[in-house]
């Protein structure tokens, strides 16, 4: 199967534009700052594991194109001192990608819902993306230009029956980019969301019970509307390479779900008749 995305790209539609991308030293993250540094952009990927980010920046770094640094987005000292390390280096931020996350605790249920780790989980994945913005604004605004983008989940339009503190933190940073929206639009700032259906990223292999990549994209695929096609990191650094570029100058408060029509789609009740109807069969 081949990918739009490992073809050589033959225009670089992030030319000139520096981008944070969180959660870049693995799976989306990851894939999204290979395919911005081969669209032009310069790149800053912000993670907590160290090793893995620079082992992709050495990978990436032809012309001092990217750079680790070690940010734990929950933490707004860390956050700070990101954006201002890359003003610093390249006098400016055009695109900050707040993708990020932890999964929590694994137990879907109510009653075995920790509020410990609830707060663990908001920290990271909507506190931390708030911060990711409140920063990147406070250089856009300025500038009068930027895009703010983050990761939330296909779990932000439908219930997947991911746990609470998860699901909660993907549908909230939905409300947070739609209020960002309006605040950031007066200094041209864009803010969008991209909400992926499931993909065989290590974290999702991690939920699985460290589950290999392919029986992960069996199980996703298994659960897919849209067939012929398995979602992969590729798809959403695709996505992210358009809301982060010109091409989308005038999208704004969008939530694009990329999810292979999932969540428009409720297939229990055609299936519930098929089933009725095979029964009916002498
Ligand atoms: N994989 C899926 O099926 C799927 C589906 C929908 C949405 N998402 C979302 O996509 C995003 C990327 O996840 P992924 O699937 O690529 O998983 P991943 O685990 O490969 O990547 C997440 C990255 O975030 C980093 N991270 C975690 N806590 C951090 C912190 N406090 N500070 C900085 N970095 C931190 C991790 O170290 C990791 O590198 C997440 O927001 C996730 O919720 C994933």
């Amino acid at each position: 199967m081949s990918f739009a995305s490992s073809v050589a790209p033959t225009t670089k539609r992030l030319e000139g534009k520096v981008a944070i991308i969180t959660g870049g030293a693995s799976g989306i993250g990851k894939s999204t700052a290979k395919l911005f540094v081969r669209h032009g952009a310069k790149v800053v990927v912000a993670d907590v594991q160290d090793e893995l980010g620079h082992s992709l920046c050495r990978e990436l770094d032809s012309e001092d194109t990217a750079f680790f640094v070690h940010c734990d987005v929950s933490k707004e000292a860390d956050v700070q001192s990101l954006v201002d390390s890359v003003v610093s280096k390249y006098g400016k931020l055009d695109i900050m990608y707040n993708n990020a996350a932890i999964p929590g605790n694994l137990n879907p249920e109510l009653l075995e819902t920790d509020p410990k780790d609830f707060e663990r989980v908001l920290s990271v994945n909507l506190i931390g993306a708030f911060l990711g913005a409140k920063h990147a604004a406070r250089v856009m605004i300025p500038q009068k230009k930027g895009s703010i983008l983050f990761t939330s989940s296909v779990v932000s339009a439908i219930s997947c029956g991911s746990p609470y503190p998860y699901g909660v933190s993907k549908y909230a940073l939905v409300g947070l980019a739609k209020s960002l929206c309006g605040e950031l639009g007066q200094y041209g700032i864009r803010v969008n969301v991209i909400s992926p259906y499931g993909i065989a990223t290590p974290m999702l292999g991690h939920v699985l019970g460290n589950m290999e990549s392919s029986k992960v994209e069996e199980v996703t695929y298994g659960g897919a509307n849209l067939k012929g096609v398995i979602l992969k990191e590729e798809d959403i650094a695709e996505a992210a390479v358009f809301l982060a570029s010109d091409e989308s100058r005038y999208v704004s408060g969008l939530n694009l779900l990329v999810d292979g029509g999932y969540s428009t789609v409720n297939a229990a009740f055609p299936t519930a008749i098929a089933k009725a109807f095979q029964s009916l069969q002498p």
